[in-house]
């Protein structure tokens, strides 16, 4: 098989899915961007004055849709097959469980989960005939730990990685190989994307969790990546002959990585526990200034 390969990835629109698409496009790859929202994404694109036209094609589906994932994918099938699939698309739900509406929590594991399993299923039958093939799922590095406030991002997390990890020997006989995917903070569009329902809540008993969510939407911080790196390195995964098994983005996500693995886990929950009581008692404060 030639070096080029035939690339789908979901939620291409904006941030890391938008920034490895590039680069593979870049690099001389087919690339078809999956993109639920077309005119949002050509607004968007005109305003980052890059030329007229994305160096891809697009395919206009949600992942949550079977109908429109399986109408699309059907029709880029006939045209020949994908070799690398880049489950990308999701987004943050934040707030304290209490406080979270059931059908927003159930809508995160909707896109994050199963939107990965909707497009999986339509790929793999003919994914399994090429016997080369590649799945990359982007999960989070809050898919092997976790915060306060995160009780949905972080589960629908842990399930992307659980499920990937499962996955991957399923389908090493197959000559698929499957990549799980954990950056930490990417400068991309995913703060703007947030869904925060428990914002205006601030004098609840979860108000000074609230007010630090408040807080933290504001920066991202000195330890965060920029998304044009994050994508060039998640397109640099497609040319390795042997995915790894797991694969982190950013210092921060080292950094975490690297304590679960040295660290006995009642330190780590020691030292969440201290983190997370100061940080509650800061914000308290400042309520009350
Ligand atoms: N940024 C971070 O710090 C970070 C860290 C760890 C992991 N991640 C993960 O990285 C992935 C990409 O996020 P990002 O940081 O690049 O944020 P982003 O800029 O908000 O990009 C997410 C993209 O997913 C799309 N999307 C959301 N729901 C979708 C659906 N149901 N069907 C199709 N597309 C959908 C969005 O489309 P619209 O434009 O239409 O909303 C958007 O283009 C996500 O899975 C995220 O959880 C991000």
């Amino acid at each position: 098989m030639s070096t080029e390969r035939r690339i789908l990835i979901t939620g291409a629109g904006s941030g890391i899915g938008l920034e490895t698409a590039l680069h593979l496009a870049r690099m001389g790859h087919e690339v078809i961007a999956g993109i639920r929202n077309p005119q949002k994404f050509e607004k968007y694109w005109k305003s980052r004055g890059e030329g007229s036209i994305p160096p891809f094609s697009i395919a206009k589906f949600d992942v949550t849709s079977q109908r429109e994932s399986k109408s699309q994918i059907g029709k880029l099938l006939k045209t020949g097959p994908i070799h690398t699939l880049i489950n990308n698309a999701g987004y943050g739900l934040y707030g304290c469980f209490e406080e979270l509406p059931d059908e927003d929590f159930r809508g995160q594991f909707e896109t994050n989960l199963f939107g990965i399993l909707n497009v999986s299923r339509l790929l793999l039958p003919s994914m399994r005939e090429l016997r080369n093939a590649q799945i990359i799922n982007i999960s989070s590095i809050l898919g092997r730990v976790v915060l306060p406030t995160g009780s949905a991002y972080c589960s629908s997390k842990w399930a992307v990685s659980g499920f990937s990890r499962s996955l991957r020997y399923e389908l090493a006989p197959h000559g698929i190989q499957v990549c799980t995917v954990e950056p930490g903070l990417i400068r991309t569009e995913f703060k703007a994307n947030m869904q925060v329902p428990s914002l205006k809540q601030l004098q609840g008993p979860y108000g000074p969790f609230n007010r630090m969510i408040a807080s933290e939407l504001k920066q991202y911080g000195a330890f965060s990546t920029p998304a044009r790196k994050a994508g060039k390195k998640v397109a640099a995964l497609v040319k390795k002959s042997r995915l790894p098994a797991s694969y982190r983005i950013g210092m921060d996500a080292k950094l975490v990585y690297a304590t679960t693995r040295i660290l006995p886990e009642s330190w780590l929950d020691f030292a969440f526990k201290i983190g997370t009581k100061q940080q509650f008692k800061k914000s308290s404060q400042t309520n009350t200034k």
